[in-house]
């Protein structure tokens, strides 16, 4: 038997071991040897029905025995030999928050019980440490009684001793826990101007360039389409950069670009009041970009890696633009600004022009971009489109690796006249058919000099109802992606 784990535990008197029980069948290894020191109580438990191990069912075990003091938690795994990665989610989400209402810091998991399909120990590692700790997040700062909620856990410890595979579980989670946090934070305290700011305190952190583009500056550029999302808000617009430089000096970046559109209201063209107060999470896209940054600059991997967010509130007021007003681009494009409600590509088109000069290998931009991208694929699935084969299966590679998953959706240049406008060289929206198709052609439209890949995260990124909050995503898959492309 391996005792790697069960040696630690003994070592460091972890508080807590969390073993793994199936409903049918052998108990696996770590859970037989715990039986076996606890008299069988174990077995007993599962015989006489008191748990049973189905899926993600807990049972804490204070003290099993005078000799073996040290509490246990039992987590069901169910029946199959083999967990699909929902299966497993499931389970980890439910030790998550089992160990979250406990005081224990040091936790051990014998985690060489859960065996995923299709899925090699160290993926296995990696995933575990990123959903255990993703578990773990908690919205603090404006509530009377957060202090009681932070988790206590200070030392996971989880069997198999894969540093490397544990280093990017853990990295995946605190960028995917800070995109979580931008993205949860109110309209009124995360405008684009706060946007900026952290990306400044990440230059201080991490030791990264930042760069940051006024409104003046990039009026100079001529970014007045991106310019024209802001007009009618009292918060300024920003488009900040950031560079990560682990590669060789010169060589050309791998590029994240952000929707960051800390409140949507829809501008002139308002939205409903229903769930307007979602549109706090129009900046998600940004919030992946810099969580993404957050765990690369932790990992440390050797690639140059650019990350842009396009920072702005879309606001209706005097000076808003309306429809049927036309703006230039700063590729030279006119557009016919038909609804103010598709913003988010307004701010896009002028951020994919500036990302030219840095001649970038790829480029991938995230966006909660359409509503119509929600409809066709829920929130399962983010619409991936891409200008380029070799992007398009990167990503899918890093998406089956990192279980957050895309689906590929057509970008066909017959969808491409939808966009055609009688005033301008193109509309900002394509009639109600193909919406989260018309949008990414639109895009295309300014991302012909590079391989390119859009994310259209409009159902993914945040969860509604009672369990109302963001999920992070797509950190795990562009972690992944840059990690893939590092030498
Ligand atoms: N931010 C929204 C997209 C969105 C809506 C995301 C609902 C998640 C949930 C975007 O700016 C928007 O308003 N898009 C419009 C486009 C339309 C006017 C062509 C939409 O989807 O309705
Ligand atoms: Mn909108
Ligand atoms: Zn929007």
């Amino acid at each position: 038997m391996n005792t790697t784990l069960f040696d630690r535990v003994s070592a460091v008197q972890a508080d807590l071991l969390v073993t793994f029980v199936p409903s049918e069948g052998a108990f696996p290894e770590s859970t037989a040897w715990v039986d076996g020191n606890a008299d069988g109580q174990l077995s007993q438990l599962r015989e006489s029905g008191v748990f049973k191990g189905g899926l993600a069912q807990t049972l804490l075990l204070p003290s099993i025995t005078q000799d073996f003091a040290q509490p246990v938690l039992l987590v069901g795994i169910g029946k199959d030999a083999e967990l699909s990665d929902m299966q497993a989610r499931k389970v980890i989400a439910a030790v998550a928050a089992q160990i979250k209402s406990l005081p224990y810091a040091s936790v051990a998991l014998a985690s060489r019980a859960l065996v995923l399909k299709k899925r090699t120990q160290s993926e296995v590692t990696a995933l575990i440490a990123q959903w255990l700790n993703e578990g773990f997040y908690n919205f603090l700062g404006f509530k009377q009684d957060d202090a009681e909620k932070a988790t206590k856990v200070t030392d996971l410890l989880i069997e198999g001793d894969d540093e490397a595979a544990l280093a990017i579980g853990t990295a995946t989670a605190n960028g995917s826990a800070f995109a979580r946090q931008l993205g949860n934070l109110p309209g009124n305290v995360c405008t684009p101007n706060y946007l900026a700011s952290k990306a400044q305190h990440f230059g201080e952190e991490y030791g990264i360039d930042v760069e940051l583009l006024d409104e003046t500056k990039m009026d100079e550029l001529g970014m007045h389409c991106l310019l024209s999302v802001g007009r009618g808000s009292d918060q300024p617009s920003y488009l900040i950069v950031m560079h990560y430089r682990g590669g060789e000096e010169g060589e050309a970046p791998h590029v994240l670009l952000g929707k960051g559109i800390t409140f949507d209201t829809g501008g002139i063209s308002l939205k409903p009041g229903p769930k307007m107060d979602e549109m706090k999470y129009d900046m998600c896209g940004a919030a992946s970009v810099f969580g993404t940054m957050k765990a690369i600059c932790e990992l440390k991997p050797k690639l140059n890696f650019t990350a842009v967010v396009a920072a702005a509130e879309n606001m209706p007021s005097a000076r808003a633009t309306k429809p049927g007003d036309i703006v230039k681009t700063m590729s030279g494009k006119t557009v016919e600004v038909l609804n103010t409600d598709a913003e988010g590509r307004l701010v896009l088109c002028d951020a994919l022009t500036y990302i030219e000069r840095f001649k970038p290998k790829s480029v991938v931009d995230v966006a909660t971009l359409t509503g119509a991208c929600v409809v066709a694929l829920g929130s399962v699935n983010s619409g991936m489109y891409a200008n380029d084969d070799a992007v398009a299966e990167s990503l899918k590679a890093a998406s089956q690796i990192s279980a957050d998953k895309i689906w590929q959706m057509p970008l066909n240049e017959e969808y491409q006249q939808q966009l055609d406008s009688n005033f301008a060289d193109i509309g900002n929206i394509g009639g109600p058919e193909a919406g989260s198709v018309t949008a990414a052609c639109f895009l295309s439209r300014f991302t012909a000099s590079y391989p390119w890949a859009h994310l259209d995260i409009a159902g993914v990124a945040w969860s509604g109802g009672a369990a109302k909050g963001a999920t992070g995503r797509p950190v795990a898959l562009l972690t992944r992606y840059l990690l893939d492309k590092a030498s």
